[in-house]
């Protein structure tokens, strides 16, 4: 339990841990750091490297852990299943040296079954994959879960809540797209922001433990609107990079 303790410690400056959580987290860090994100009155930040000068990630991610950032999202794009190209396997890993943040993977990609194990193994803590990109959404939780990271799903505007319900009770993460996945600086879709609210409910109701996380077009103005449905971890990609999000 200390070495979790001192890691969090690093990062958080007003910590009230619940021992009673701690007694039952026996597993890796990252489920503790899970729990402990669950049970922050405040959403926990996560800026995604998008936005970001890919000339100089180090820069980045040091300006992520000065600017309270708890979380970094690394969106990962095959030019398939959304249009563009990012980055994969080979920048996360020789970023992986430079922090010790989660690294939230947000993979875009088609068949994340087939790349499961070679992200677990470049470094990504939380891998979230779109619902959208298999037919096997089970199954690729199951493999996540098999590398010891955290699974998220992800679904895109045009999915409804629904689609997840055999899902959420293994999932770690709901990752909501309030943009159409691929790229930033897009504007938020505010109908998107209601399945916050709905995925909440369901998780008082059932008595799961998956944390909501939204990613797109969060920003000052829209901020409070995420905050305000229940968010518990927060994606900004441009708008932290260009130092308008006002965060605090
Ligand atoms: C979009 C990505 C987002 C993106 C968000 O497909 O998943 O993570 O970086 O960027 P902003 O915050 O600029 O909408
Ligand atoms: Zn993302």
């Amino acid at each position: 339990m200390s070495s979790n303790f001192f890691y969090l410690r690093k990062y958080f400056f007003v910590i009230e841990l619940d021992y009673s959580i701690i007694e039952h987290v026996k597993c890796c860090k990252f489920c503790f750091y899970l729990v402990f994100l669950k049970s922050m009155k405040s959403p926990a930040l996560a800026p995604s490297l998008l936005s970001a000068d890919f000339s100089s990630l180090e820069k980045a991610i040091k300006q992520i852990e000065e600017k309270n950032g708890q979380v970094v999202h690394i969106d990962v794009m095959d030019g398939q299943f959304v249009p563009e190209i990012t980055y994969g396997q080979p920048v996360i890993r020789s970023i992986r040296k430079l922090t010790k943040l989660p690294f939230d993977v947000h993979l875009m990609v088609n068949f994340p079954e087939d790349q499961i194990k070679s992200f677990a193994d470049a470094g990504a803590d939380w891998i979230d994959f779109h619902l959208e990109a298999t037919n096997h959404p089970h199954r690729v939780i199951q493999m996540i879960h098999d590398c010891g990271k955290k699974a998220g799903v992800a679904i895109n505007p045009g999915t409804p809540v629904s689609a997840l319900s055999e899902l959420l009770e293994s999932a770690d993460i709901i990752l909501i797209m309030t943009v159409n996945p691929g790229w930033g600086g897009q504007k938020i879709i505010p109908s998107c922001v209601k399945k916050v609210v709905e995925l909440k409910k369901i998780r008082e109701e059932k008595g799961y433990n998956y944390l909501i996380e939204v990613d797109g077009g969060v920003n000052a103005e829209t901020l409070s609107s995420v905050k305000d449905a229940g968010a518990d971890v927060i994606v900004s990609g441009s708008a932290f990079f260009n130092d308008t999000l006002n965060w605090r």
